[in-house]
Formats: C-alpha cells, structure tokens, sequence
C-alpha cells in the first residue's frame, strides 16, 4: 500500500475520484471486494435526521441516555415508545435516495462483489433494493420483548398501549434496536468483521465515525490491507486513517463513483 495517496480537498476531488474508481475497479474482480459501511448521513438526503449533526441531528434535541438506552426505556417506556413511534412514521414514508440507488444498483450488477454494512434503522438500502444488508444496529420497523418471554408473550398480538404489552405477565414490547450498552446481533457482527477483513476497498460513508464498534471496522478494514475511503460532507473521526476523503454528499458522489456509463 502507497503511502503517498493524495487525500483530501487539496487533492481536488476529481483527482481523488478518479482515484477512488481505480480501487474500485480493482476489488470488482474480488468475491466480496468491496465493504460498505454506512451511516445516518446516507439517509440525510431522503429527509431522516442525522444523530450529531449540530442542529438537525436527533442529539441535539434528546440524550441519548434518555432515548437509546435499556435504562432510559425503564424509566419511562411511554416518552421513548411515542419517539421510536414517530420515527417509524417518518421512516414509512420517505423514499431511498440517489445514494441507497447507486448501491443497490451496484450490487445488482456485481451479485458476489459488495457487503453492504449499515448502522441505520431506517431499511432504506433494502427498499432501494440491496439485498442480504447487515444492520448492525437492528431495524426500526421490527419489535421485540424488554424482558424475557413468558408463554404467552406474542409480538403478534401484544395489548395494545403505549408502548404495548403482554396481557399475561405484563412484559414491555421494545423496538428492535441495539441501544447504547447492548451488544450487537452476533452473527451479523461476525459477517461484518469477515467482510472487513476480506475486502480491498472499504467506502465509510455518512458516518460521523464516533461510534463502536461500528467504526472499528475501518479499522480492521485497513489493518488487514484494504484502502479506506470515507464519504462525507463534513470531517469524521475516521479521516485521519482514511486513504482518502471525498468531500460531499452521498446522494450526489455514490453515483458519480458507481456508475459504470
Ligand atoms: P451521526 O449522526 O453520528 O453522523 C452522521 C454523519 O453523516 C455525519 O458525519 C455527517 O457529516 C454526515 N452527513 C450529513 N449529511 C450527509 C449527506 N448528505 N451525505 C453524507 N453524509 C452526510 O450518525 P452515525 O455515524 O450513523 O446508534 O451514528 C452512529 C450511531 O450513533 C447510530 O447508529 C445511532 C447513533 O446514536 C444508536 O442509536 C445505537
């Protein structure tokens, strides 16, 4: 691996394109040589907010200890309940953008070539239409029970309430989401972490990076000798181990990069 790659906007991001097109073009030809690993960002352009962008981002108006944590559900299920409710609502009717497209796009054409790895909730890559997509943080549309289940629990027909429960033992229905603290599904992780290691070229994309061990896997990403690419329009904590930077956002460089014209 060269240590000379230029990286960055004093490359000049048609330079740092083309560049990116080369290694692509490369780990085309590789079964699974191409790692994606996506973030809030890459649904930005499709209308959900971000979590830590300054002022639209969900974190600057909740805590995330409040919303995203086992504890904050237990102190009050209702509060957290009506958000994760309004997220779904919004989530069912925004539609994947030119990004989640040019992924799924991709893929079609290259059935063996990509692991699409995505921290959102949002299904907006299997609506676009990316198969086999490993959610390493759940999926907002799914539910599961807060507490072990008793014979009677049945997610398909819980009493209704806010959020609703099991008539027989009184357990809580949760969303099915990874919150701060929990561990991620491990089979999806163990995809994820073979994925990282396998490829050649891994894409971050819309990621602020700050969150593992999600981030981790450019790491690994890089350690086991893939180039790693971050696409973002602002700077995230992955640049400095990044190979290279376009700056943008992904609904307008995913189709430029993938496209094959
Ligand atoms: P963040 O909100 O931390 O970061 C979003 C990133 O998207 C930022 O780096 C933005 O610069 C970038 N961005 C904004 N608009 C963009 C656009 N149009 N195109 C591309 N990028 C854009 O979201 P995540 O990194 O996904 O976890 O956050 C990781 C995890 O933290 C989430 O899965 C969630 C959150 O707390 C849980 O809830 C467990």
């Amino acid at each position: 691996m060269t240590n000379n790659i230029p990286t960055g906007p004093q490359a000049g991001c048609a330079t740092t394109m083309a560049l990116v097109r080369q290694w692509l073009a490369q780990a085309q030809g590789r079964h699974k040589g191409l790692a994606v690993l996506t973030g809030a960002g890459v649904s930005a352009e499709s209308g959900v907010p971000t979590f830590r962008d300054d002022s639209t981002g969900y974190w600057a108006r909740f805590r995330p200890e409040d919303m995203a944590s086992e504890a904050g559900y237990r102190r009050d299920p209702q509060h957290v309940w009506r958000w994760y409710e309004y997220r779904r609502e919004l989530v069912r009717n925004v539609q994947p953008n030119a990004g989640h497209l040019a992924l799924a796009q991709w893929v079609q054409r290259h059935p063996a070539g990509m692991t699409l790895i995505t921290q959102n909730v949002d299904g907006l890559h299997q609506k676009a239409g990316s198969p086999d997509v490993l959610c390493l943080h759940g999926e907002l549309l799914k539910n599961r029970w807060l507490n072990h289940r008793c014979a009677q629990c049945d997610l398909a027909h819980p009493a209704a309430g806010e959020p609703p429960y099991c008539p027989a033992c009184g357990n809580l229905v949760r969303p099915a989401v990874v919150w701060f603290g929990e561990s991620l599904p491990q089979g999806i992780w163990a995809e994820a972490e073979q994925a990282a290691q396998n490829c050649t070229l891994m894409l971050v994309v819309g990621t602020s990076g700050a969150v593992y061990p999600a981030a981790g896997l450019a790491q690994i990403a890089r350690q086991a000798g893939a180039r790693v690419v971050v696409i973002n329009p602002r700077p995230t904590e992955l640049d400095a181990m990044a190979h290279a930077l376009l700056h943008g956002p992904s609904a307008e460089l995913l189709p430029q990069l993938l496209c094959e014209d």
